[in-house]
């Protein structure tokens, strides 16, 4: 199975956007991961649909926005309009979840959910045939570079397991502390696509550790 790769822009140079933006055009990745922090669902705040718009104008690869932000659903329609291809939400952020997945697919996204640490996949039984991506936090959102939590493998077995007994083809993202040190572990849990902030831009050779990483999917059947 070849991994999906989404590089996060979150650990970009920022002064030279562009020049990270070219990369990513050329390189092996599948998806640009843009995530969106407003100071109250996480404390931290990155950017916004301006910005994503901008980054849209040159990015040649689907924009896979994760608002990590309280009230997504006032803001959908508006990430949609700037450039995003999969619209992903908290499932701790949203009280009334399977109306918020419809108005994404009104707009013509592809829906995700994200699921914080602590949150159990078993909480997404109701939802499931509804959403074409789960984004499963390796770390608790708001930052990048932080360490991959391991008990992470054992969220992934399951939903994957979910996923398959419904005969679903709902991907599954992992999203914090991923690298070459553990993708492979995490490719043969059963993920689907590999966001990768730190480990790419931050690499000697960022094109290299893409296409690394999109190869552990081989690798991933020898664990
Ligand atoms: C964390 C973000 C991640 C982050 C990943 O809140 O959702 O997408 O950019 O960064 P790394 O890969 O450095 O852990
Ligand atoms: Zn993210």
């Amino acid at each position: 199975m070849t991994p999906l790769i989404a590089p996060s822009l979150l650990a970009a140079d920022f002064t030279r956007l562009h020049e990270e933006i070219d990369l990513v055009n050329r390189s092996d990745a599948d998806w640009l991961h843009l995530d969106v922090m407003d100071g109250r669902f996480v404390p931290n705040i990155s950017f916004g649909m301006s910005i994503i718009k901008a980054v849209n104008g040159i990015c040649t690869k689907p924009l896979d926005v994760h608002l990590m932000i309280v009230e997504p659903e006032k803001y959908i329609e508006s990430f949609r309009d700037a450039g995003a291809d999969v619209i992903t939400v908290h499932i701790e952020a949203c009280p009334h979840l399977h109306r918020t997945l419809q108005q994404i697919h009104d707009t013509g996204a592809k829906a995700g959910v994200a699921v914080n640490p602590h949150t159990p996949v078993q909480h997404l039984e109701d939802v499931l045939e509804d959403i074409d991506l789960v984004c499963l936090m390796s770390v608790n959102p708001g930052f990048g570079g932080q360490k991959f939590i391991y008990r992470t493998l054992e969220k992934i077995r399951q939903l994957k397991q979910m996923i398959t007994e419904r005969n679903l083809s709902t991907k599954i993202e992992i999203d914090g502390g991923v690298g070459l040190q553990n993708a492979a572990a995490i490719l043969s849990a059963g993920a689907d696509v590999l966001v990768a902030g730190s480990s790419v831009f931050r690499a000697e050779d960022p094109l290299q550790a893409i296409s690394r990483l999109k190869q552990c999917g081989q690798e991933s059947l020898l664990v």
